[in-house]
């Protein structure tokens, strides 16, 4: 019987899949892992049967499940009580929850959006170069963007953006995440009621005027739901822009190439999507006995989706630990797959192209302002990602 590999690991470079899973991805699709809290669950690495499992409805999201398996103890805290809207609710309650949402996120929805977003950058990289060379890459760009983009999606009146980027960020980033959830769920609490009185235009609105008011939503429903909206993109997209411009100054021949054809970076964006692949190890419970290729999943048991090591397949992708902008087919797991597969990626995708865009344009002297060894990436997080980013140009 082999030795159970620790999940998770702390990465040793910021953009590789830790070297302590690498006897994972040499053993069959399934093997096992130890979670932090001593618990052995089920580790998939293959691709396909990824695939298979993640549409399987005997593979539940079900956070109130007491055999869900928690797999960091820090989710442990800042989820307290523990998210139970649509990333963790099942069919049919979840069909009935995305469905609310989906008409806000839909292509031409964000499409829409994309003015916008480019504004905000224009905004923030007029501030940067304002200020001068060299700067701090993560407060100053990386986490404002996506916390005004969905301030904005949502319909948070401008006058109150800046208390509610600085909850936004502190929420997954910290000083004291507790104390940040608290102040908003008040300020969104109290929302509401504004929102009831005065009508605007953002989902947010939608939500209190065609779900709640109606009475097909119930209010800790609707304040989950935009909770739920907020913990799942926020912190994601800030990470993506940090830990890709990190990757990207890392490439230099990548980047040459990027910058000498701009129309590159959606297929840039998708491969370091891949690459990167920030949010690895996607939780689930199995609420019946699965058979995956001779082996047995049991009622109960607990799985972790490895998407850092599913995205480097070898029978999929060639050279997977190569970035590569020309790749014929471009299937990840960043995303994750099945019902629950991000419901903000075309938002994501919006924002990281013009974010990098922006980036390259502007900025063509971008360069790290210290020697990449120092400069301090995430560990024991949730996401990975760079907490700072001193860069000069
Ligand atoms: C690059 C940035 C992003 C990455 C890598 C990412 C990744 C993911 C992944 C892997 C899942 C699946 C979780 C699971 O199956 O358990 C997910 C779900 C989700 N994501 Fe994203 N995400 C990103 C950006 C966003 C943005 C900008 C939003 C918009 C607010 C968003 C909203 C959501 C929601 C609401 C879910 C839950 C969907 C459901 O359960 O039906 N994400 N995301």
């Amino acid at each position: 019987m082999t030795e159970a590999v620790a999940f998770p690991q702390d990465r040793s470079c910021p953009y590789h899949p830790p070297t302590g899973y690498r006897p994972l991805a040499a053993r069959d699709p399934l093997a096992k892992v130890t979670l932090f809290d001593g618990r052995e669950v089920w580790a998939v690495t293959g691709h396909a049967e990824a695939r298979r499992l993640l549409i399987d409805p005997r593979m539940s999201s079900d956070r109130t499940n007491p055999a869900f398996p928690r797999t960091n103890p820090a989710v442990r805290q800042v989820r307290t009580p523990i998210t139970a809207a649509l990333a963790g609710v099942d069919d049919p309650v979840h069909k009935v929850q995305r469905r609310m949402l989906i008409p806000s996120f839909t292509l031409n929805r964000i499409n829409g959006l994309r003015p916008r977003i480019q504004e905000t950058v224009d905004q923030l990289l007029d501030a940067m170069v304002a200020n001068g060379s060299p700067t701090e890459l993560v407060g100053a760009f990386a986490q404002p963007l996506p916390s005004m983009t969905l301030c904005h999606l949502l319909g948070v009146p401008y006058e109150d953006h800046d208390f509610f980027e600085e909850q936004t960020i502190r929420l997954t980033n910290g000083p004291r995440p507790l104390e940040a959830k608290a102040a908003l769920m008040g300020y969104l609490d109290a929302l509401i009621d504004k929102k009831r009185q005065e009508p605007g235009e953002g989902l947010f609105d939608d939500l209190v005027h065609q779900q709640f008011l109606p009475g097909n939503l119930e209010r800790e429903v609707l304040l989950e739901l935009v909770w739920v909206l907020l913990v799942a993109g926020h912190d994601t997209s800030a990470n993506m822009i940090s830990l890709g411009t990190f990757t990207l100054l890392q490439h230099p021949e990548r980047l040459a190439e990027l910058r000498a054809d701009l129309s590159l970076v959606p297929a840039a964006v998708e491969e370091l999507l891949r690459y990167l692949t920030i949010a690895d190890g996607l939780p689930r419970v199995a609420t019946a006995d699965i058979e995956v290729g001779g082996t047995t999943i049991r009622k109960d048991d607990g799985v972790v989706f490895l998407a850092s090591l599913i995205n480097r397949d070898g029978d999929l992708h060639e050279r997977p630990d190569e970035l590569d902008w020309h790749r014929s087919h471009r299937d990840h797991f960043s995303f994750g797959f099945g019902i629950h597969q991000c419901l903000g990626q075309n938002l994501a995708r919006a924002l990281l192209e013009i974010a990098f865009r922006s980036l390259l344009e502007r900025l063509p002297g971008l360069r790290l302002a210290v020697p990449a060894q120092e400069v301090p990436f995430k560990l024991g997080q949730v996401f990975q990602g760079m907490v700072e980013l001193p860069v000069a140009w």
